[in-house]
Parts: structure tokens; C-alpha cells; sequence
């Protein structure tokens, strides 16, 4: 994507170094990080320097291959284990970063240049079913659509173009005209910070709205059709995604707006038969207590902005059930969120 005339990938790999846009410091700073080793790259993961299932996939990945390369020539194969757990234990939730680290683990127990070219071909892929996805869910955009989404699941949150954004991205390229409703996305606030951010860029008319004007919004019949990502879609279609989409697809239903979900093959898992076998990540409560942001003058600033002495609860993810999703968008097409449809989606059933 591009940012002030430059393209960017959200990660990439050069030598032993993977490089990434931190993504704590958006929208106020545009910093590109590096990562020297593999505890340094899952730091970033870790840490949501970098976030989004898509990137955090990819830089797994290619956390798998540093691993490789730091690999000593004794135990090696102690070696890579441990660093897969640890990789593996980052974030629990996101499907793509447990498939990128068994492709590249795989490899790398024959040769940390074999595990390399597994962790670039994992990022590559990942954009490029990101490019498709934005082809198929275009047909769904009409010219003056109001389009609602939730958290970030574009460009930032994958290698490049994104899920849900990449549609928006052809649509308006296209000269369609649209207009973007941005849930805000607490505590974390990705939809305000990084949708917004990276609509801002790429000029799609958007607005920020809170968190708990999705439904009055629906109802008023200001939003057509609804696009969220995915973290993890379960063999039933059942969709992991940030917390808040569950009540966006209850609001969708009651008011008949197609809520579609868009996410590559790699975010499927079809060991969870169903959405309750899903690991649902739980962060720090501190994430809701405090908030930080940027003073008038541009200083840095973190507060508090709940009542001091209380505590909170802080799921990271929840699962809307397949009967609330109008259709999943992937790479390879638009299908139902259905046993069958999954079932035919991974035997090469539906057209390309
Ligand atoms: O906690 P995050 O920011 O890593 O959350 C993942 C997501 O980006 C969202 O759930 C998104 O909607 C899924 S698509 C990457």
C-alpha cells in the first residue's frame, strides 16, 4: 500500500532482519521497526506492535525462519521446537499464525534457506489471496452503498490490501461511490486509529462512529452491507473476530443488512468443528482502564478513564454464529458459511 508516495508491505524479511510498521504508534507516527532475532519478533507480536491475523501470520512465519537461521548445529531440533512453542504461545487466537509456523517449521527441519523461502512464500500468498479477496467482494459493492466494518482488517492487518478494506480499496479505485462507517473498535481502538488511518490515505469517505451506534445506525437504514475479517472460521462457519462483531451481526439480522465475513483459506481451522472449540485470547485489563493518545501541543499521553479501584474483563475476541453471516469471502470465492460449502471450498469445489 501506499504511504506518502512510498509502497509498503505491512512485514517483510531481508537477510536475518524482519522489518515492520509498528503499529502502537499509528496514526500518530509512521515508524518502520526491525526485528533482529525470533524472541525479538515475537515481542512485536506479542506486544501488538504488529497485529491483524494476517500479519501476525507472517510474521510468525518469519519468526519461524530466524529461529532457523539462530538455530545451533547441536540439538538443532531442540532448538526449533522450543522457538515454535514459543512463537506459537504470542497470541492464541489468530488461525493464519499457527499455519505459517508449521509451514515454515516443516521446512526448516531440512534447512534454515528452505525455511526462508517457506516464510516468504507465506507472506506472499497472503497478499495475494488479500488482492482476490478485494476482486470477489468488489461485485458485492454497489455504486452509493454505505458500508459498515469493524476493527481493522485492512491492509495493515494483513501483508497487503487487506480482507474486509480490500473490497472498499477496488470499489473506490473504481470510481464507485461509497461511504465507510468505521466502528471505533474499544479498547484498542483499531478502527479508530487504523481503519481510519489507512482510509485517510487511500481517500474513501469515511466517519468514526462509537462502538454503540452500529445498530442505531442500521436501523435508521443508513448502512447496506456490513464486511468484517476473520481470525479464525471454524469447519462449521462459525467466525472468530475482534470483540463487538457478535452485536453487529445480531443488529445486521434484525434489520436485514448482509453481514459478510472476508478472510483467505489460511484463516479457516478445520480441526474446531465448531466456534465453542476456538481459543478466545483475554487481555490485560489495563487495555480498558487506560487510554493513550496525543495532546493538542503532540505529546504522547496515556490516562485513565475508568473509575479508579475497579477492575475489568477484557476478551480480545468473539464468535458469531454461521446462521447471522450473509457469506464468507475468499480468495477462491463467495461462499456460505455452511459444513458444505467449507467442505467443498478446501476440495477445490468452487470456481476461481
Ligand atoms: O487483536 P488484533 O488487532 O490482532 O485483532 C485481529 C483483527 O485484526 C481483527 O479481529 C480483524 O477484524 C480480523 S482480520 C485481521
Amino acid at each position: 500500500m501506499n504511504v506518502n508516495g512510498t509502497d509498503y508491505r505491512t512485514v517483510w524479511m531481508e537477510g536475518p532482519s524482519v522489518f515492520f510498521i509498528e503499529q502502537n504508534l499509528l496514526p500518530f507516527q509512521f515508524n518502520i521497526q526491525e526485528a533482529r532475532t525470533y524472541s525479538e519478533s515475537c515481542h512485536a507480536i506479542r506486544t501488538m506492535m504488529i497485529r491483524g491475523a494476517g500479519a501476525i501470520g507472517a510474521m510468525a512465519g518469519f519468526a519461524m525462519a530466524q529461529a532457523a537461521l539462530e538455530a545451533p548445529e547441536k540439538d538443532t531440533l531442540f532448538f526449533l521446537q522450543r522457538a515454535r512453542t514459543e512463537i506459537e504461545s504470542t497470541r492464541p487466537t489468530a488461525r493464519n499464525l499457527f499455519y505459517a509456523v508449521e509451514k515454515v517449521f516443516n521446512q526448516a527441519l531440512t534447512s534454515p534457506l528452505l525455511a526462508v523461502a517457506a516464510s516468504q512464500q507465506v507472506a506472499n500468498q497472503d497478499a495475494a489471496d488479500s488482492r482476490n479477496i478485494g476482486r470477489f467482494g468488489n461485485e458485492l459493492i454497489l455504486d452509493g452503498m454505505n458500508i459498515e466494518t469493524h476493527c481493522n482488517a485492512g491492509w495493515l492487518a494483513f501483508v497487503d490490501y487487506g480482507t474486509a478494506l480490500s473490497p472498499v480499496y477496488l470499489a473506490h479505485q473504481q470510481g464507485k461511490k461509497i461511504f465507510v462507517y468505521a466502528d471505533e473498535t474499544r479498547p484498542r481502538s483499531q478502527g479508530a486509529r487504523l481503519t481510519a488511518w489507512e482510509l485517510k490515505q487511500a481517500g474513501v469517505p469515511h466517519t468514526i462512529i462509537p462502538d454503540n451506534a452500529g445498530a442505531w445506525l442500521m436501523s435508521l437504514g443508513k448502512i447496506d452491507l456490513m464486511i468484517v475479517g476473520a481470525d479464525r472460521i471454524a469447519a462449521n462457519g462459525d467466525v472468530a473476530n475482534k470483540i463487538g462483531t457478535l452485536e453487529k451481526a445480531i443488529a445486521a439480522k434484525e434489520f436485514g443488512i448482509p453481514f459478510y465475513v472476508a478472510a483467505p483459506t489460511s484463516t479457516f481451522d478445520l480441526d474446531c468443528h465448531a466456534g465453542n472449540t476456538i481459543p478466545i485470547e483475554e487481555r490485560n485489563e489495563d487495555e480498558v482502564l487506560y487510554q493513550d493518545g496525543i495532546t493538542e501541543e503532540g505529546l504522547h499521553k496515556r490516562i485513565r478513564v475508568c473509575s479508579p479501584g475497579s477492575s475489568a474483563f477484557n476478551p480480545a475476541f468473539d464468535v458469531t454464529p454461521a446462521r447471522l453471516i450473509t457469506g464468507i469471502i475468499t480468495e477462491k470465492g463467495i461462499i456460505k458459511a455452511t459444513n458444505d460449502s467449507i467442505r467443498d471450498l478446501f476440495s477445490g469445489g468452487i470456481a476461481k
